[in-house]
């Protein structure tokens, strides 16, 4: 395939230093952005960023992962909440239309009748999930496509992530609660950073796609895995039940693109 000229927006979040790093192995030519980093270090929402960054880039595709993405960030500021994750992935759904792959959750759903699947209707309870579920319903118009993601894991460029912060948490014998009723599907973020580099070139794929980790876990049982495997100290863990109402309760996906490991594997990996 040819080396395609690619702006991925949010490439200096979690997920996106992954995606970067998969899709310059594919020999790809990426352009980032970032509000406080990247090729072009811009707040996208700020007047006339948007064209100034694909005038700068000039992408054939655009990957989408810029987004408010902190469920409690959005409940404190649910119009800032709307303004990242609505108006801009609209902005270049405008433009870009199947050219443009736009990254959603498994928060768009209730959590009351899993494993869902892309038929499925969706049911947020936060203004997080609300906004990522409009925002499908605006870039679907448009003709963009939409993956969805589950929970993510493993380390960034930066150590960051939840496996970093449980080690650091248990090297000062810090005790970590972790919900037993909050049940995903969770996926190694360089995993799901392969699959969206594999699918961003094929503009004429599915519009809607659940890309999921290989089994249904709570945080709790993904907690004393990790523990497990890591040599690291099952005690410091804390079982408890999560009461939040913002936080659906199992949100398990049936994804359709098979995973290439298994959870131990990703597990070993993060
Ligand atoms: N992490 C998960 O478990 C998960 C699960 C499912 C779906 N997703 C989705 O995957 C995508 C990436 O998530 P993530 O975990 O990588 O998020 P993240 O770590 O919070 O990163 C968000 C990125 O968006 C950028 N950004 C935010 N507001 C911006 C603005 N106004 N202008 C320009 N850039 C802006 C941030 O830049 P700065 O860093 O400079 O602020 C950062 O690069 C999101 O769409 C999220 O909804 C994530």
């Amino acid at each position: 395939m040819p080396a395609l000229r690619i702006l991925v927006t949010g490439a200096t979040g979690f997920l996106g230093g992954h995606a970067v790093a998969a899709l310059r192995r594919r020999g790809h030519r990426v352009f980032t952005t970032g509000r406080g980093s990247g090729d072009a270090a811009v707040d996208l929402c700020a007047p006339g960023m948007v064209a100034a960054v694909l005038e700068a880039s000039a992408p054939d595709l655009v990957l989408h992962l810029a987004a408010m993405s902190r469920v409690r960030d959005c409940e404190q500021d649910p119009r800032r909440a709307r303004l990242v994750n609505v108006w801009l992935p609209q902005r270049f759904a405008e433009r870009f239309g199947p050219r443009l792959l736009h990254v959603s959750t498994d928060l768009v759903f209730s959590g009351s009748a899993p494993p869902y699947e892309e038929r499925d209707s969706v049911g947020p309870l936060s203004v997080y999930g609300c906004t990522k579920a409009e925002a499908e319903q605006v870039v679907h118009q448009h003709e963009a496509r939409v993956v969805r993601l589950p929970l993510l894991f493993g380390p960034d460029a930066q150590g960051r992530g939840a496996t970093a912060s449980l080690r650091r948490a248990q090297a000062n014998g810090v005790v970590s609660t972790l919900f037993t009723n909050e049940y995903r599907t969770p996926l190694h973020a360089a995993d799901a950073a392969a699959v969206l580099a594999d699918l961003l070139p094929d503009v004429d794929g599915p519009q809607l796609l659940h890309v999921s980790g290989p089994e249904r876990c709570s945080r709790w049982e993904l907690g004393r895995r990790l523990c497990a495997l890591h040599d690291l100290d099952a005690n410091l863990l804390v079982p408890a039940e999560c009461q939040d109402a913002l936080r659906p309760r199992d949100v398990s996906m049936r994804g359709s693109v098979p995973p290439r490991r298994s959870l131990d594997e990703m597990l070993m990996a993060s």
